[in-house]
């Protein structure tokens, strides 16, 4: 079987926004991140490329600290924990990292702590006093989520001290009205003045705006929050805060005088976490880290690619970049930038702290991955916010997997099972049908192709839905169960085709449903779909791969119809609103 591609190989980073670590994500942070740059991954390996992709889980800041807390348990030892069950339940979804980190971790530490060290000789950085919200009853500051209040913009009584969760606005806890504890509840809070290191963004702003501007492959979301940041100005930003549990502020080993209580901020230090996340990997594989990161050593073949969920676009375009360009090092900066809209549960929000929605373990004990991945990514919120709905999630697996795909499979496997003894028919050559058919392959192939290369996703998934459908028509007309009759040899000639079309379809899906894809080409014999890559070459060639006279076996369904009693269960366990 013909494999690969013939096109030069290129070498693509890519890194998913990397999850917090309080608890298990949901189905829209997995839709708005970590799975389509799972799917784009391996397209890109599909195609023949090299690519390294990278996520890790973040893991400082009051999000970890208020959920260990919660969890009654010590936030080191709940932060390991909660890594390997986001590591596991990623592993399930066929989440295929080439490395999954910790921000925690040793690697990043060491490059925190660097980045701040070279801004600091760069006069980047300056130390600056300002007021903070204390609590005498918590005896400590109250940085960020730690206060909640009254949002100044919207009247949201439960704004957080970082942002409004209901208007969006970026916050400082000493904005909100009413301000209280979410610690102890008090109100009995007073505003002191601490000193904090802050970055010198606005010196920045001209050479961010001058990169953006070079940036031509971000699409427009990524654009139009880039420039909305750099036209309304960038301002210095406090990159430390009054935490115990995050990136100490030392340098060579010593703590700054007067931080020995605060830590780096934890969007400081996240995004530095995908560099560290792959001198992890390079650390466990032996492997050389800088050829991916560092322009002086290589990494200017990279293209580097970063999906994320569009409120962390700010931080990817100009933050990030800030800390990377100022530090005047030859460090690898993003290429493309795919953002994404909400997926919303019913028109509301999923929601972490809540428990509305479904999250990636329930999801996986309700249903096998793979359908969750194709609904997800047929529906992936891009060009608009999108809405979960039960009725929605039956119509798109009965719809596209079982009918559709599903029945292909199940049909031409079971007459060859039937009428050809299981084996791969051998006689007869391909006529005018199966050159039409060719032609329509070829053409469908194109358009998916562009669509995965574009990471329009919505977009793969429909044109991959019209190649089963040229498929199944083709069927439909050469009908080899009636040409079983009348000409033998033009039955076995569509049964071939059909059998063929088992492992075209299995590898062009691949990337959204690895695993039914290994389960179809295992049905046809043609072994794992990492040996068989994307398809190329010449499309009649496609329809005669498989070995004449070898064996297949249908497995039985390959995926699980949703009926009424199923639908009704999970509405009433999951509802919506
Ligand atoms: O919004 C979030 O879920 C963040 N944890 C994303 C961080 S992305 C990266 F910069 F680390
Ligand atoms: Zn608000």
């Amino acid at each position: 079987m013909k494999t690969g591609t013939h096109a030069v190989a290129k070498r693509y980073l890519i890194t998913s926004a990397l999850p917090y670590i309080n608890g298990i994500k949901h189905l829209g942070n997995l839709v708005g991140s970590m799975l389509p740059a799972d799917v784009f991954a391996r397209y890109q390996r599909a195609r023949g490329h090299e690519v390294l992709f990278i996520c890790a889980t973040d893991e400082h800041g009051t999000p970890a600290e208020l959920a260990a807390a919660e969890a009654g348990q010590d936030v080191a030892a709940y932060c390991a924990e909660q890594h390997r069950l986001q590591a596991e339940v990623s592993s399930r979804f066929g989440l295929s990292f080439d490395h999954f980190g910790r921000s925690s971790s040793r690697r990043n530490h060491e490059l925190t702590q660097h980045f701040a060290a070279r801004l600091e000789d760069e006069g980047l950085i300056e130390e600056r006093t300002e007021p903070q919200i204390y609590s005498a009853v918590d005896g400590r500051f109250l940085p960020d989520r730690y206060v909640e209040g009254t949002c100044p913009k919207c009247g949201f009584e439960r704004a957080r001290g970082d942002q409004c969760d209901n208007c969006g606005s970026t916050l400082d806890p000493t904005d909100l009205i009413a301000p209280r504890s979410k610690i102890s509840g008090s109100t009995d809070l007073e505003t002191r003045e601490t000193n904090h290191l802050y970055l010198l963004q606005d010196r920045m702003q001209d050479g961010i705006r001058a990169w953006v501007d070079a940036a031509e492959d971000w699409p427009p979301l990524a654009r139009s929050i880039a420039y909305k940041w750099l036209d309304e100005g960038l301002m210095p930003r406090a990159i430390t805060r009054d935490l115990a549990w995050g990136i100490p502020v030392a340098r060579d080993g010593k703590v700054r005088p007067g931080y020995e209580s605060k830590v780096f901020y934890v969007w400081f230090d996240a995004p530095i976490e995908y560099i560290g996340a792959t001198r992890e990997w390079a650390d466990a594989t032996g492997s050389d880290w800088q050829r991916w990161w560092r322009t002086d050593q290589g990494a200017d073949d990279v293209t580097y690619v970063q999906f994320m969920g569009k409120d962390n676009v700010a931080f990817h375009t100009v933050s990030f970049p800030a800390t990377m360009l100022g530090s005047r090092e030859p460090w690898k900066l993003v290429d493309r930038l795919k953002a994404f809209n909400w997926l919303n549960w019913y028109g509301g929000k999923f929601s972490t702290s809540e428990n509305r929605g479904v999250f990636m373990d329930q999801a996986l004990a309700l249903h096998p991955s793979d359908t969750w991945r194709w609904y997800l990514m047929s529906n992936a919120p891009e060009s608009s916010d999108a809405s979960f709905s039960w009725e929605q999630f039956r119509t798109t697996v009965n719809g596209d997997l079982v009918n559709v795909l599903g029945n292909f499979t199940n049909r031409i496997l079971s007459f060859a099972g039937t009428r050809f003894a299981g084996r791969v028919p051998g006689d007869g050559e391909a006529g005018d049908d199966e050159r039409r058919l060719a032609g329509e392959l070829r053409a469908h192939l194109t358009e998916i192709e562009a669509h995965h290369e574009a990471m329009e996703f919505r977009k793969a998934a429909a044109a991959t839905r019209a190649l089963w459908a040229a498929g199944n028509e083709y069927l439909t007309r050469a009908a080899p169960w009636t040409a079983i009759k009348s000409d033998p040899e033009r039955a076995a000639v569509a049964v071939r085709a059909g059998l063929n079309l088992i492992v075209l379809f299995a590898r062009v899906v691949a990337p959204i449903i690895p695993d039914s894809a290994a389960k179809m080409l295992a049905s046809v014999g043609a072994g794992s779909v990492s040996d068989t890559g994307w398809p190329d070459g010449d499309a009649a060639g496609w329809l005669d791969a498989l070995p004449r006279g070898a064996a297949v076996a249908n497995p039985g369904p390959m995926f699980s119809r949703i009926d009424d009693a199923l639908l009704a269960e999970w509405e009433t366990n999951f509802p919506g609103g």
